[in-house]
């Protein structure tokens, strides 16, 4: 079975100052089943080309929700994304079948330390209990919600971190269903 046609919308508002982000695109890189698309360099004034994208999702099998997490949740665009994207009759509702069938992934990386996420650390609850609006999401649109890629505790990571992770999203991406 082939790798399935994967779209990753990017979305890193500060792509210069990335250290893992930016390393985690280069897993990505060269992958003919792999479509990169960078959502703050498409529309640095927000300005998203509903059509366009809404062409591009239908024309893969597997969306990826690539980005660092951000108060709990995606960076602005993202949400921006969902808000204009995802309309009525299309993605969702009666005749809003376009992304049936399909899945839905996050691959995140998030400064806290797995321990930071959960009953006792700082950050109170398990880190998937912050990503149920996608998962729930792409239960209304029909899709299957994979479960996340995490890495986790950016802040300190090393090269070797850094490695290890690309070897586990390139793999990732390979894999047949994710
Ligand atoms: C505005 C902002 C909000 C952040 N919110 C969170 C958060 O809610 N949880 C968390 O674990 N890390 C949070 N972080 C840390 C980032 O997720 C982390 O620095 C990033 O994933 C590292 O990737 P990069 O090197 O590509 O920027 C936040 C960072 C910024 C700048």
């Amino acid at each position: 079975m082939s790798a399935p046609r994967t779209l990753i919308l990017f979305a890193h508002p500060a792509l210069e100052k990335s250290r893992v982000q930016k390393s985690l695109l280069t897993a990505a890189e060269g992958l003919d089943h792999v479509t990169v698309h960078d959502l703050y360099e498409a529309y640095p004034d927000f300005q998203i080309d509903v059509a366009r994208e809404q062409e591009l999702a239908a024309a893969h099998d597997r969306i990826v929700l690539q980005h660092p997490f951000y108060w709990y949740s995606t960076p602005a665009i993202l949400k921006e994304w969902f808000d204009t994207v995802l309309q009525y009759g299309w993605a969702y509702g009666q005749s809003g079948t376009a992304l049936h069938g399909k899945t839905l992934a996050s691959v995140i990386s998030a400064g806290g330390p797995v321990e930071a996420y959960g009953p006792g650390g700082y950050n109170t609850y398990p880190i998937v209990e912050f990503l149920k609006p996608f998962e729930q999401t792409a239960r209304l649109c029909g899709m299957t919600y994979a479960e996340p890629l995490i890495f986790h505790g950016c802040v300190s990571c090393t090269l070797d971190d850094l490695e290890s992770w690309n070897t586990t999203y390139r793999n990732w991406l390979n894999h047949a269903s994710a």
